[in-house]
């Protein structure tokens, strides 16, 4: 089975004439920025099989088509509702958004994320209709050094390097926490400003400008590694999101970028199969 991702760039401006705009530059938007219109991006997952002979499991142009002609006006929709009303229950526009492209692409949508701004993405998938993933990121600064007691000093210059260094060094890390929320009747979910409370008191709070082996005792006796920043990061997180925030609410998956070139990401302890 394979699981094919595309993303569409689209910016929401006043609609009249947007049919007739050019398509010249669809990486960057279509349809384009025009005054002070709203850039989103979906990302749109396909599963399925490659057909043997093409290689093509769906063709993109085929995404892209499905996602303008049947998602955009939706969005639009939405914009405007929310312009004159309230704020836009974020479950409710996910399920028509599924609905909408699920018919227009063969069934074969896995995930449909909606991202909102470079740094919160809303999802859902099909199979999991009323559940959203909102995928939301944090930052922190820290020091640390990375040193196992158990090995003698030269073996933790070999292994860990400048990284070893006795006062230690810094790093502003970037977190990605992705929380699966319930979808209410109306299609209410959880809401990212309490989200954002709950993360902050719970591991930014806990983490930022702090020296990691010396202040935080998870990593009294464990390297802060980026492997198991994440770890500790999730173990903060899991059995208190749901009190922290709204009944119902679970952590699917946390990432930890330790610089831009480095992420560890954890989904959480595997399921044994009994063996
Ligand atoms: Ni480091």
């Amino acid at each position: 089975m394979l699981e094919l991702s595309r993303t569409v760039r689209f910016c929401l401006s006043p609609d009249a004439g947007d049919a007739e705009l050019p398509r010249d530059n669809t990486f960057s938007a279509w349809p384009p920025m025009r005054g002070l219109g709203r850039y989103y991006e979906l990302h749109v997952t396909c599963r399925g099989e490659a057909d043997p002979e093409t290689g093509y499991f769906i063709n993109i142009k085929h995404i892209d088509t499905a996602v303008r002609d049947h998602a955009l006006p939706i969005l639009r929709a939405a914009v405007d509702d929310e312009v004159r009303a309230a704020a836009m229950p974020m479950g409710a526009l996910l399920r028509d958004l599924v609905a909408a492209l699920q018919p227009a692409l063969g069934y074969r949508v896995a995930r449909l994320s909606l991202q909102l701004t470079p740094l919160i993405a809303f999802a859902m998938e099909p199979a999991a209709m009323d559940h959203v993933l909102i995928a939301q990121q944090y930052e922190f600064s820290a020091a640390h050094r990375l040193h196992v007691a158990a090995l003698s000093d030269e073996e933790n210059v070999a292994t860990f390097g400048k990284c070893n260094n006795p006062a230690g060094h810094g790093h502003n890390y970037r977190v990605r926490v992705t929380v699966r929320g319930p979808v209410d009747p109306a299609g209410h979910t959880l809401d990212v400003a309490t989200l954002d409370t709950a993360i902050d008191r719970l591991v930014i709070d806990k983490l930022d400008h702090k020296h990691l082996n010396e202040d935080v005792p998870a990593f009294a006796e464990l390297n802060p590694s980026v492997e198991n920043i994440v770890r500790v990061v999730w173990d903060m997180l899991a059995p208190k999101l749901a009190s922290a925030t709204s009944p119902g609410v679970s952590l699917d998956e946390v990432t930890v970028w330790e610089t831009g070139k480095t992420s560890c990401t954890y989904r959480g302890p595997q399921t044994t199969s009994g063996r």
